[in-house]
């Protein structure tokens, strides 16, 4: 995604600021959770459970993927961010990477061709130019087919890590500054989140992480600072749209405070 100069208007910001306010500026008590984002652990160990290669539980994890955005609009949510490839991910075997880009060429050509029928409005973030050039032309064509699709917003992260979206932002900060086109002394939190990939989503609201393992791996370290975060034990492969449900009952009496205390 080109950068958003601080002169433009981002694109489908205005559907997000009239909509959908940023987490800190929600409601104190979480009832429902508008931004989901998954970090879909797990696959892995679900495959080698069952003495298969670990594509075997990458293909299981694609395919929950269909069924947990086609469960959002129920259970009222409107932005669903997934982590499917990170970019430390390029460390594992070649094999395994370049099964997973397979992988994503196919799903895009196919079953999210399914999902455009239903409403749902995809989008990638992510250093895109590291990926091969056919899966490069396959995101920009979804990202284009489904652009006017409002129902489920389907934010997909590849090759994404939080460190290297916040440095390719301040990159293209520093060039605006070079140019004049952005005055440092104008620079506040909101600058920035203006030259993130994610600049036209809200902050997520709950954070869910699959597998047990309990930390973040540079998921959305920006817009997290006040998620809420459900480690589950369940493996990716496994997570039904009932454990979704049952995860979003539980957000539901979490307390939000953003810092401030309740009334
Ligand atoms: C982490 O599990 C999972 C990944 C690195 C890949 C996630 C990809 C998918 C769910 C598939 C496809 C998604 C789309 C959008 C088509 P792991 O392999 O690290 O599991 P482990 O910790 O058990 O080894």
């Amino acid at each position: 995604m080109p950068a958003m100069r601080p002169d433009q208007t981002p694109e489908g910001t205005a559907e997000h600021a009239d909509t959908q306010p940023s987490a800190a500026q929600s409601e104190l008590t979480a009832e429902h959770a508008t931004h989901v984002a998954v970090i879909m652990d797990g696959n892995g160990r679900w495959a080698q459970a069952r003495g298969k290669p670990r594509l075997f539980g990458h293909h299981a994890g694609a395919k929950r993927v269909k069924e947990i955005v086609r469960a959002c609009p129920d259970l009222g949510v409107k932005y669903l961010t997934i982590f499917a490839f990170s970019t430390e991910n390029w460390k594992r075997t070649q094999t395994e990477v370049s099964g997973l880009m397979s992988l994503f060429r196919r799903y895009i050509q196919s079953e999210l061709k399914g999902l455009v029928a239903e409403g749902v409005r995809v989008r990638f973030i992510g250093d895109r130019p590291r990926l091969d050039k056919k899966l490069i032309a396959l995101m920009d064509d979804l990202e284009e087919v489904t652009r006017e699709n409002t129902k489920v917003h389907l934010t997909i992260a590849i090759n994404y890590g939080g460190r290297d979206e916040v440095s390719r932002a301040i990159k293209e900060m520093a060039r605006d500054v070079k140019t004049g086109v952005l005055d440092p002394e104008t620079v506040d939190e909101t600058t920035l989140t203006r030259y993130l990939d994610t600049r036209v989503l809200p902050d997520p609201d709950l954070v869910i992480r699959t597998s047990g393992e309990a930390r973040i791996s540079n998921f959305l370290l920006w817009q997290s600072a006040y998620s809420e975060y459900e480690f589950i034990d369940t493996l990716w492969p496994d997570f039904t749209s009932e454990v979704f449900a049952d995860c979003m009952a539980r957000f539901a009496h979490r307390d939000r405070r953003f810092g401030g205390v309740k009334s």
